[in-house]
């Protein structure tokens, strides 16, 4: 798919589909108003025959409207003026793409990015158009025997800009947005491949594939380099599973030789049963999902790769099953982490918090600024957040204010929740230094708090995207959140 930008006459755009917008009350864009003039009103009067009342994510198709040379016109509702937003601007985005995909379009001129944005530059609205058109393009279907019979593909799209003056703020957009929509494509084939695919084996691979491709450092540690680091507590989670456990690092530098690295930590459980603690049937085939985090950790490092960001980032991932057999660790073991702090697994299920406390001791080695680990941890998260806002707990307020504000340019956000010491408490053993579960209340608190027994030596911030890395039902797959929120968030770093 190509993308360009231009600026003005979108009625005069012989392609095969222009897409303008309508707020509710029949109010027509800028955009859309042009459309109209040109066709001596005849958006008016299709209007005004009660086809399309300007409802967010509605949409009508024209064809032959008098005086255009695009095959098609789509309209789509814009909702509310007073109310459009970056959510409205993504839903709209998000309907045309449904709207075309009917249609054998293949090159089309969008012209959404005219639409008045409260605190949204002419650099948003196309980045933001770039990523709806990936997202809306995407389909996950390389492992369906027939693809699944598809209209023509969109080939072309060009992004309209109101002013001569903001094509050269678009053009950065474009390539920021591509960049962007690059690191989450790789996050969601990755979180979207099936189990027995995608083992920590082959993540591995991708891994030192991506470095090949984008001149990447990358190593891989086995089973025997594991124990001799004595990262005990990733090793007991992967002793149930016949799948051998990796260690993967990618290296990105991009900044001075000797600049700290900002350290990305991914949870990598490629299948998460449960283990001994073993986890109901029911939607068990979403714990596919529970490498997204390594999947992130990944895009991201493509995305940066592909915008040169002047910056050290180091990934680290921690890789394996979690599965029951009979060599696999149960509720009471007691095992040493790298750290030497002895953990009690009370259960086999709390396992992500297991292979990244000695992930997360390993990062030391890198003298990181900054360490962000990004997981789909605990169930808690999806129950008090939902699936909108990525749960954010950090050691460090400046590190939680960046990604916070990382999160909101990016639309990709997060909510900042406590960490606080009164919490600490519910990680208390009889028999270990601490357990590796705590109390049902506040579930996703105490896993951080878990995390930040190994975190005291750098600036810290703990992801938990357990209620934003998929969608379940229908719509089933991985999202590539939070790639664009980590990018954000390191290009802010960069300069
Ligand atoms: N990968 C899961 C968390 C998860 C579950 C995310 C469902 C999204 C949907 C994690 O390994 C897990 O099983 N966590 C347990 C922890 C509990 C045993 C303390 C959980 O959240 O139930
Ligand atoms: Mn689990
Ligand atoms: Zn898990």
């Amino acid at each position: 798919m190509e993308f360009s930008i231009k600026s003005g006459s979108p009625e005069k755009q012989r392609s095969g589909c222009v897409v303008v917008g309508v707020f509710e009350g029949r109010k027509l864009s800028a955009a859309a108003q042009a459309i109209d003039a040109a066709s001596k009103q005849y958006l008016g009067e299709v209007l005004r025959r009660g086809d399309l009342e300007g409802k967010l994510g509605g949409t009508l198709m024209l064809h032959n409207v008098p005086q255009i040379p695009a095959d098609r016109v789509l309209l789509v509702g814009l909702g509310r003026e007073r109310d459009f937003n970056e959510t409205s601007y993504r839903a709209a985005l998000a309907a045309a793409m449904r709207a075309l995909r009917s249609t054998g379009a293949s090159e089309v001129n969008i012209c959404l990015t005219d639409v008045p944005l409260k605190r949204r530059d002419i650099g948003w609205k196309v980045e933001h158009a770039v990523l709806a058109v990936k997202e809306g393009a995407y389909r996950f279907d390389r492992l369906k025997s027939k693809p699944p019979e598809a209209k023509r593909a969109l080939r072309k799209v060009t992004l309209h800009v109101t002013k001569r003056a903001e094509i050269a703020e678009g053009e950065i957009a474009l390539e920021r947005g591509q960049a962007i929509a690059e690191g989450i494509t790789l996050a969601k084939d990755l979180g979207n491949l099936p189990g027995n695919i995608c083992t920590p084996t082959y993540l591995a691979e991708q891994a030192q594939d991506l470095g090949k491709r984008h001149g990447l450092k990358v190593e891989v540690l086995d089973r025997k380099d594991i124990e001799k680091l004595g990262m005990n507590c990733f090793l007991a989670v992967a002793q149930g599973s016949v799948q051998p456990p990796k260690l993967i690092t990618i290296e990105y530098q991009g900044g001075k030789r000797d600049a700290p690295p900002v350290a990305l930590v991914g949870k990598g459980i490629t299948f998460d049963t449960g283990g001994i603690s073993i986890k109901p049937s029911a939607e068990m085939d979403e714990m596919k999902f529970d490498m997204c985090g390594a999947a992130s950790v990944m895009g991201t490092l493509k995305a940066i790769a592909l915008m040169r960001l002047p910056l050290n980032v180091v990934g680290v991932i921690p890789a394996t099953e979690n599965m029951p057999d009979g060599a696999a660790i149960k509720p009471g073991d007691i095992v040493t982490t790298m750290s030497g702090q002895t953990v009690e697994i009370l259960n086999t299920d709390a396992e992500g918090r297991l292979i990244l406390c000695d992930a997360l001791t390993y990062v030391e080695k890198f003298k990181p600024s900054a360490v962000v680990d990004i997981a789909t941890l605990t169930a808690a998260m999806v129950i008090a957040l939902g699936h909108v806002a990525t749960g954010l707990f950090s050691n460090s307020d400046p590190l939680a204010r960046e990604l916070l504000a990382a999160g909101e340019n990016a639309w990709d956000r997060a909510w900042h929740m406590p960490l606080w010491d009164d919490y600490q408490d519910a990680l208390k053993s009889n028999f270990a230094d601490i357990p590796n579960i705590g109390s049902r209340a506040g579930g996703s608190i105490t896993a951080a708090c878990f995390l930040s027994r190994f975190t005291k030596g750098y600036p810290w911030a703990h992801l938990d995207i357990a209620g934003t890395a998929w969608k379940s039902g229908a719509e089933k797959g991985a999202t590539g959140r939070p790639v664009s929120m980590l990018v954000h968030f390191l290009s802010k770093r960069a300069v």
